[in-house]
């Protein structure tokens, strides 16, 4: 007997869904072929990369190498990561890596869907360094359509410096971005974040060395983050933030 089918929260226009399964699929077909040659960048791998944390040359080499390619977030993460902010209402969203904007899509469909139910405003900041990515990135918006399209606020450039301005009080944090980034574009945005705002970080496992300064940091409970890995594969870390959760510690204590 098949596994039973895990039903979709999507609700997206047909057009949409269409879309958003070619992207998936061109993604994960564009990791296997990769995986082939001797430089593999699965996310496993790539969580290896990331973990040496590459500098000069080698830096230069990981980024051409990755130029061209999706490395979207996997379908059941964005499916969750949907059905998160509709959940929390959120309606103000950071994602940190945009690359061709699969991952993007789901948070401005469901942005889009709670602005409508709330009459809340609110906004998808999303991120990307490599120019050739942000112009295809809005390409596939467009073809979403309005409701997609215009959710994003898409800032070109690197991450540190395009976050420092016009920034909402933010709901969510999706950190999908190489993990040696990921501590100085959680800083940047934690003066931003309501309380009880969630960050979610991908390849959480597979790059667990990489991301040791991020994670350490979220743990340390003087920080006031609540974490949890989440069985997603490769690991999909959630931390919530609860700011007073430092002095409740103190007050334990004492
Ligand atoms: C894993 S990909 C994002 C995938 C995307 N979330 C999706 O699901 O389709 C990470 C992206 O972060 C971008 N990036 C890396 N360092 C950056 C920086 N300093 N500033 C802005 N973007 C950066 C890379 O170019 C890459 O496209």
């Amino acid at each position: 007997m098949s596994p039973p089918v895990s039903p979709s929260p999507i609700q997206a226009p047909q057009h949409v869904q269409d879309l958003l399964t070619q992207l998936h699929k061109q993604s994960a077909d564009q990791e296997f072929a990769i995986s082939q040659t001797k430089k593999v960048i699965s996310s496993t791998v790539i969580g290896d990369l990331e973990d040496k944390s590459p500098s000069g040359n080698a830096k230069a080499e990981f980024d051409n190498m990755m130029r061209d390619k999706f490395i979207a977030l996997d379908e059941d993460k964005c499916q969750f990561v949907y059905q998160l902010i509709t959940a929390m209402g959120a309606t103000n969203i950071v994602e940190a890596g945009t690359s061709f904007g699969v991952s993007t899509i789901y948070l401005a469909l469901a942005v889009a869907q709670n602005k409508a139910r709330t009459r809340k405003t609110g906004v998808v900041i999303a991120t990307e360094n490599e120019s050739e990515k942000a112009k295809v990135a809005r390409g596939y918006w467009a073809q979403c359509g309005e409701d997609v399209e215009g959710q994003i606020d898409l800032r070109e450039g690197n991450i540190l410096e395009t976050l420092k301005v016009n920034m909402p009080q933010v709901d969510l944090l999706l950190l999908d971005i190489w993990a040696a980034i990921s501590l100085p574009t959680l800083k940047t945005v934690l003066p931003h974040f309501r309380p009880g705002a969630v960050v979610l970080t991908d390849n959480t496992v597979s790059a667990a060395a990489g991301y040791a300064d991020l994670l350490a940091y979220m743990r340390d409970p003087d920080n006031g983050f609540r974490n949890m890995t989440l069985p997603f594969s490769n690991g999909f870390e959630m931390s919530v933030y609860l700011p007073d959760l430092a002095s409740e510690k103190h007050f334990q204590d004492s």
